[in-house]
């Protein structure tokens, strides 16, 4: 982009504060871009935002793309989970503590509004909100206004909230189990992240930029074979850009040389591949026995990228669910190149 220097050296700074915070949302899909053209007038604004899309498809960054796009951007951004705001400290993580409020409250504590006082409150996760808290947090969304635990003096509260669901929100307002008075309050502005597979031309887009970012120190220079483009393209990603991210860092690791190939990537293939199928049964391997082998290689390889994905790469209990010793289930991981470490901890 190009930047004509005009007006004062602070609003050239907001500049290109906005189009860094913009940079880091890939994607040109025209499903893509209808989701967050109206980000930059939701940022101007007040009024809360509800951000809908399954998991992995951005709904935090574009939260936080709104508030770095708003002129709250040099507050916080708090970002809270409400599947861990519990009923009984409830009020204490939302509006903090006096020193003194109860038998545990050695000091003074500010909880999570105060700590985005002017800035932005991401509440994530908003569906496991209990009853009791979306009471708590209609209370606040009406009157803008808290008290400390222990406190006797309200105070006003200046917090933006955005929040994010991958929850058929609606569905449960409809279903009663969350209120619709809050539904309603939530999302004045609606924004509903497309899956990756409905966006397929920001696939490899997007790899690249996972590769530029995860590229080990000295191998900037990593590229991705044509045939792992074709496969990121065809597969269907149930984990949307967090999966592609994962697999990407997956890939940068462990390529060989500075071409990142299918095998690095370690995709699930469930489907068989008709595609690799035809070009097999077309050249002079077609024996039973060479397509059964091909079967089993490709069945073992995304029956264990599976199942460490789903144990965050613990072999033990990975070894267990299969039903095989750990040393056995060790050599098959060895065997197809399967290292548990980038299983570990994969929710960036
Ligand atoms: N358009 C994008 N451009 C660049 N990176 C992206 C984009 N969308 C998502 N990501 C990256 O993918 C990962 C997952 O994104 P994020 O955490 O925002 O998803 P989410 O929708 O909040 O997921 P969940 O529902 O599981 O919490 C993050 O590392 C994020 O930076
Ligand atoms: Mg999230």
């Amino acid at each position: 982009m190009i930047f004509t220097v005009a007006g004062s050296m602070e609003s050239l700074i907001a500049r290109l504060r906005d189009t860094l915070a913009l940079e880091k949302l890939i994607g040109e899909a025209p499903a893509f871009l209808k989701a967050i053209a109206p980000l930059p007038f939701v940022a101007k604004g007040e009024a809360t935002v509800l951000i809908t899309g399954e998991t992995g498809t951005g709904k935090e960054l574009v939260a936080r793309a709104i508030h770095y796009l708003s002129p709250r951007a040099a507050f916080p951004f708090v970002p809270a989970n409400c599947g861990r705001l519990q009923d009984t400290l409830l009020e204490d993580e939302l509006f903090g503590h006096e020193r003194g409020a109860f038998t545990d409250a050695h000091t003074r504590r500010d909880g999570l509004i105060a700590h985005a006082e002017q800035g932005t409150l991401f509440l994530d996760e908003v569906e496991a909100l209990s009853p009791k808290a979306q009471v708590v947090l209609l209370r606040v969304l009406q009157e803008k206004r808290i008290l400390a635990l222990g406190s006797s003096r309200e105070q006003e509260a200046d917090v933006r909230i955005i929040a994010a669901t991958n929850a058929p929100l609606a569905q449960m307002v409809q279903a009663g189990s969350f209120r619709a008075d809050l539904y309603y309050r939530l999302c004045v502005f609606l924004i509903n992240l497309p899956p990756l597979r409905e966006r397929k031309e920001d696939v490899v887009p997007l790899a690249r930029h996972f590769l530029k970012k995860h590229a080990p120190l000295g191998r900037e220079e990593l590229q991705i074979a044509p045939s792992a483009c074709e496969a990121l393209i065809a597969y269907d990603w149930p984990g949307n850009v967090r999966e592609l991210e994962n697999a990407i860092i997956r890939g940068a690791s462990l390529c060989q040389a500075n071409i990142v190939e299918l095998e690095d990537l370690g995709l699930p293939s469930i489907k068989p591949d008709l595609h690799s199928l035809a070009s097999v049964l077309s050249s002079e391997f077609c024996s039973f026995n060479a397509m059964k082998q091909q079967a089993i290689t490709n069945f073992e390889q995304s029956y264990l990228n599976c199942l460490m994905q789903h144990y965050g790469g613990n072999v033990s209990h990975a070894a267990s669910a299969a039903g095989k010793d750990r040393r056995n289930f060790g050599k098959l991981l060895k065997k197809h190149r399967i290292d548990p470490k980038h299983f570990t901890a994969q929710k960036v």
